[in-house]
């Protein structure tokens, strides 16, 4: 057991703001659609344990902006359906030459887990309820993007906090900056406990608290696969916490609205608010390459 490689990115909580604002410069400087080959030689492995369409695609996508190779290794379909562990699978993609390995996984720490037996950077892209590093970081690419900068923002985030890995990323780059971050949504899914992940912030239970003055509303899908046991009344969950226009009229008149996908329009989020001009819903989505360019030239050393 090592410590995990440099360059590997497996949380936001133990990342300084300096390391944080350095990967949003660099996130800066690329550019998607300019080929560079910066990682030309590198292979590159995304090995994902469960559903993704953006943070897979734009993994995939950064990579080959930067000239690397990259292979799919997906749960369905590999040795891991035949019962092979994943310290095993682990150890097989570096002997096949993976030179950084990109993973999300159902449980908690498995990203640190491989990390600590191999050699090479681990990119953790979602483990379990725990941490989403690089959606953390493509939120405050985008938020700095529309805010300019991080100082007095009052940011909302509404919903699934205790099933999401994003809102604890989040609560952990935004407070490290001093942002006053607001949890809002019913017990079952923002127990009181949350405001105690970090100091700075605060839960309410009624979203036109949350709403209030607000620049930035992060939206949460209900996560009902995570639901063990628990039971959320929908329609009531929808009367008391869809964001809604007449809601969004509560926030500062130039609040964003952003949401880190899949929605579920009808739900957490009005059709009308997911298009409106204040989304920037596909804008995140979009700055997730450069974002994701960013984090692999960090991990193969190629941060320039
Ligand atoms: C989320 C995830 O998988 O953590 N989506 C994402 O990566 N953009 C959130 C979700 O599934 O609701």
């Amino acid at each position: 057991m090592n410590s995990p490689a440099r360059g590997s990115l497996l949380g936001i909580e133990h990342l300084e703001a300096k390391e944080i604002l350095g990967l949003l410069k660099l996130a800066r400087r690329m550019n998607p659609l300019k080929a560079r080959p910066l990682l030309r030689g590198k292979r590159i492995v995304l090995l994902f344990y469960e559903a993704s369409t953006r943070t897979r695609s734009s993994f995939e996508l950064a990579a080959k902006a930067l000239g690397a190779t990259t292979v799919l290794v997906h749960s369905s379909g590999s040795s891991i359906e035949k019962g092979e562990s994943l310290l095993d699978t682990g150890y097989t993609l570096r002997a096949v030459g993976a030179d950084c390995i990109v993973m999300r996984h159902p449980a908690a720490g498995a990203p640190y887990l491989i990390a600590r037996h191999l050699d090479i950077p681990v990119v953790n892209a979602g483990d379990g309820m725990h941490e989403h590093p690089s959606q953390a970081l493509l939120d405050a690419f985008t938020i700095l993007k529309h805010k300019k900068s991080f100082k007095g923002l009052l940011v909302a985030i509404i919903g699934d906090i205790l099933h999401s890995r994003v809102a604890r990323s989040a609560c952990h780059l935004l407070t490290k900056f001093g942002v006053k971050v607001t949890l809002c949504g019913p017990p079952e899914l923002v127990p009181d406990v949350a405001a105690t992940l970090v100091p700075g912030l605060r839960v309410t239970r009624y979203i036109e608290d949350a709403l209030r003055g607000t620049d930035v509303i992060l939206l949460l899908r209900v996560q009902e696969e995570r639901l063990a046991g628990e039971r959320i009344h929908l329609q009531d969950y929808i009367a008391r916490y869809q964001m809604t226009a007449a809601r969004l009229k509560l926030a500062r008149r130039d609040a964003v609205v952003m949401h880190p996908g899949p929605i579920i329009r009808g739900l957490e989020l009005t059709s009308e608010v997911a298009d409106c001009p204040q989304s920037v819903i596909r804008d995140a989505v979009r700055n997730g390459v450069p974002t994701r360019m960013a984090i692999l030239a960090r991990a193969l050393g190629r941060a320039r």
